[in-house]
């Protein structure tokens, strides 16, 4: 009989493409993958780590599962993956309850040998050997949770080095993967028939191969530029999206290869942090209100209506009232479609860390609930501009919240609901006219085409 694993995925897009590969690796090595911890003989956590206490929230998950494990059934084989791993390492086999396998960002290829490691040995294997990185690049056994959408890696790892973020630390150094096997890859996934392909990096412009091999001939003021506009002309896919943007590596040309192929989607996420040139000097970000603005102003003057998404961290060490109401003025002024908005959190080990002079709990909530609330007015006002206009939905399946309505996405990223007709809609991309607009939703009817 096969082993069954279960993998449970927290954080970010690429944690959701490494759980994707991690899964393609082990059915290859002929696990069966399962839904359910209580049916698992390995259960994996692919973990996150941006946000303080993750540790300890994979030991609370990890007791959940060892204390729901079906009486007579042989305990799981316990391990940890991702960033919560790499940071952590050894760390893990130190906390209760008990971990039998810790696997880095850079080990998922590894995981069906480390598995058998682990059960030879009864616990105890750590891999977080960096040097030894994945093939990560060769992407042939990827096990997609979606057959519509999906995410493609472009470059893993950053050189950022935000004063408050872990993730350089997590995930390593900027490692941009050849444009060939990026565009191969794409084809490969028309053919298989995805619709959308969205593709990801902590910062997808930063995009910079070795060589160009497979860019060769193509327009373009950047390496990234140049990809879109291959992935465009040559991939044959209706949709491309592209997440994270970072604000000081976005070239104008990014919205000129926008405007010429309507393929590449009408939406970037550009996160901003803080509207504060102190702060931002502070966060080490690299660039000033008046550079952000500067790209918001591309963005907003393109020839096509572009969405604008962004991310937003409220209570760094010693932001100011006024510095707060900054923020404030810049989300005011952007016009967000959407917004992420983050309260600090500690990061042992960051530069911000040693800031003294923390915001207290009270006021970083209220200013996370002065800035929702605003956020909220402005979506309002953005989405109360859709009703009655028709938009293109890629359905990608019933409603979580009503079985009887269809629930897709716009070009731009919205969420797009409409009553179910009785037929299979599911991989389609509709026309939905635009009814009423909620709160971080559209709500329309299809548009039937009877030719
Ligand atoms: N505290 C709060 N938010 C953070 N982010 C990253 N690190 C931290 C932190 N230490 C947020 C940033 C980033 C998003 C993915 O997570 O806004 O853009
Ligand atoms: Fe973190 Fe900054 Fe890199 Fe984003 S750009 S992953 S916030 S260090």
């Amino acid at each position: 009989m096969k082993s069954t694993v279960y993998i449970e995925t927290f954080g970010c897009q690429m944690n959701v493409a490494d759980t994707e590969r991690a899964a393609g690796r082990l059915r290859a090595a002929n696990y069966q993958l399962v839904d359910s911890p209580a049916e698992a003989d390995v259960v994996l956590f692919n973990t996150c780590s941006v946000r303080e206490k993750a540790a300890q929230k994979v030991f609370r998950r990890i007791h959940e599962v060892r204390s729901g494990a079906p009486i007579g059934r042989r305990a799981p084989l316990i391990g940890v993956m991702g960033c919560v791993a790499q940071l952590e390492g050894e760390a893990l086999f130190d906390g209760a309850p008990k971990v039998d396998l810790v696997v880095g960002t850079r080990a998922t290829d590894r995981l069906p040998q480390l598995i058998e490691e682990a059960r030879t040995s009864g616990g105890g294997i750590v891999d977080l050997d960096e040097r030894r990185a994945n093939e990560r690049w060769e992407v042939a056994s990827c096990d997609r949770r979606s057959p519509y959408v999906t995410y493609v890696p472009i470059i893993e790892g950053c050189n950022k080095f935000c004063s408050y973020c872990i993730v350089p630390f997590s995930r390593g150094r900027e490692k941009s993967r050849p444009a060939r096997e990026i565009l191969e890859e794409l084809s490969a996934l028309k053919r298989a028939g995805y619709s959308e392909v969205h593709l990801i990096g902590q910062n997808v412009n930063s995009y910079r191969p070795k060589v160009e091999d497979g860019l060769e001939g193509v327009r373009g003021a950047t390496a990234f530029s140049r990809l879109l506009r291959a992935a465009a002309a040559t991939t044959g896919l209706p949709r491309i999206k592209f997440t994270t943007s970072f604000p000081r590596d976005f070239h104008e040309d990014i919205v000129r290869a926008l405007e010429e192929h309507e393929n590449l989607c009408n939406w970037v996420h550009l996160p901003v942090q803080s509207g504060s040139d102190r702060v931002l000097r502070l966060m080490r970000r690299g660039y000033k209100v008046a550079d952000y603005m500067q790209r918001v102003e591309w963005i907003k003057g393109a020839r096509r209506n572009l969405s604008l998404t962004s991310d937003v961290i409220v209570g760094f060490p010693g932001e100011t009232a006024e510095e707060f109401d900054m923020t404030m003025d810049l989300v005011e002024q952007c016009q967000y479609d959407g917004l992420y908005i983050f309260k600090y959190s500690k990061r042992s080990g960051t530069p911000a860390a040693k800031i003294p002079s923390e915001v207290s709990k009270t006021e970083m909530t209220g200013r996370f609930l002065r800035l929702e609330a605003l956020q909220r007015t402005v979506q309002r006002k953005i989405y109360e501009l859709y009703r009655g206009a028709v938009v293109s939905v890629l359905v990608e399946g019933l409603s979580a919240k009503s079985s009887s309505d269809w629930s897709g996405h716009t070009t731009c990223h919205k969420v797009v609901n409409f009553p179910s007709s009785g037929s299979d809609l599911a991989g389609k991309i509709v026309q939905v006219r635009v009814t009423a607009a909620k709160k971080n939703s559209l709500y329309g009817e299809q548009i039937i085409d009877w030719d």
